[in-house]
């Protein structure tokens, strides 16, 4: 018998990138990093062709539409992307007894709570992105309840692609003076992190399915995030806290992320690093 496969769909955004980078430390692993291109989601069709082809006993599904604003005025590709395409790879999954880690957000949930939000606690969407999402994990749940590891994780940077971390250092060259948010409240995911997170489930010798909640420790505002990008390049740039309301957005974003990481920490046995220290490892990455 060879390898067995892990299968990661949406290879080229910021998490499966990252994974990219970690794969080489899993060598009983062989892993097809499948881009957009490559294979897309949201076609069920060739979803079950890939698999028959490849036989993956693991898919890891970094694939998303991650636009949030643009989400609001594109719902059925959202829907499609977010909401359909989990259950098509949850059933491919069922179908040939693999198992699926399917990634979701913070943004199931309306930001109301004061207090860290666990896995149990009641979803209400503010925005289409969320809703989609949503979906997403109703019905990759239903599809292959068994097989299926869903984690929510919140404000994901990395060194790939467009997130915060690479704007607000852009932003700040470019300024001398910055407004950043400060009444949204929740912990970076440094997705480095999280990509070592699910390679540890992988090789867990326990598989317990369900859902799991992940984001770096700590608890901070974007603002906050803000300042400590800024210390770390040692810009002179003002950077100024703003309530949301100075910001409007065409999506509503929860006031509150912070997630509650206990249940992933214990069951899978996790060390999960402090947002500093997370965020001083990607930018020296960066520079
Ligand atoms: N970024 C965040 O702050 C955040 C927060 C909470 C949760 N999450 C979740 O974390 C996961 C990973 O996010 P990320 O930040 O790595 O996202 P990302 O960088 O936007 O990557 C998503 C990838 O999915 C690809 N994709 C989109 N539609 C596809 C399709 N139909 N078929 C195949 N691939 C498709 C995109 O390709 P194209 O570039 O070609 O469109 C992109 O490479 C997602 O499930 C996301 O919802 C992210």
């Amino acid at each position: 018998m060879g390898k067995p496969t892990i299968l990661v769909t949406g290879a080229n955004g910021q998490l499966g990138r990252e994974l990219n980078v970690l794969a080489d430390a899993y060598p009983a692993y062989h892993f097809i990093f499948a881009d957009r291109a490559a294979l897309s989601v949201d076609d069920r069709q060739q979803v079950d062709a890939f698999f028959a082809t490849h036989q993956p006993a693991w898919c890891l599904n970094c694939a998303a539409y991650t636009a949030v604003d643009k989400a609001e005025s594109d719902q059925e590709a959202a829907f499609r992307i977010n909401g359909d395409s989990p259950g098509w790879l949850a059933a491919a999954c069922r179908r040939h007894g693999a198992k699926l880690v399917h990634i979701s957000t913070d943004y199931v949930f309306d930001g109301r709570s004061s207090t860290p939000l666990k896995e149990s606690d009641p979803t209400s969407p503010i925005n289409v992105y969320g809703a989609s999402k949503l979906a997403g994990e109703q019905k990759a749940m239903n599809d292959h309840p068994d097989g299926t590891v869903i984690i929510r994780t919140a404000w994901v940077y990395s060194e790939f692609g467009n997130n915060f971390v690479k704007t607000m250092i852009r932003l700040m060259k470019e300024r001398p003076v910055l407004k950043v948010v400060d009444d949204q409240i929740g912990s970076p995911t440094y997705a480095a992190d999280l990509a070592a997170a699910i390679l540890r489930i992988v090789g867990s010798p326990r598989f317990v399915p369900g859902i799991y909640h992940y984001s770096n420790e700590g608890r901070i505002s974007w603002y906050q995030f803000a300042l400590a990008i800024r210390d770390r390049i040692g810009s002179a740039c003002n950077v100024q806290p703003i309530p949301s309301s100075e910001f409007p957005t065409p999506a509503k974003r929860p006031q509150y992320s912070l997630l509650d990481k206990a249940l992933i920490r214990d069951t899978y046995q996790l060390i999960i690093p402090g947002w500093e220290t997370s965020l001083s490892a990607c930018m020296a990455r960066l520079d």
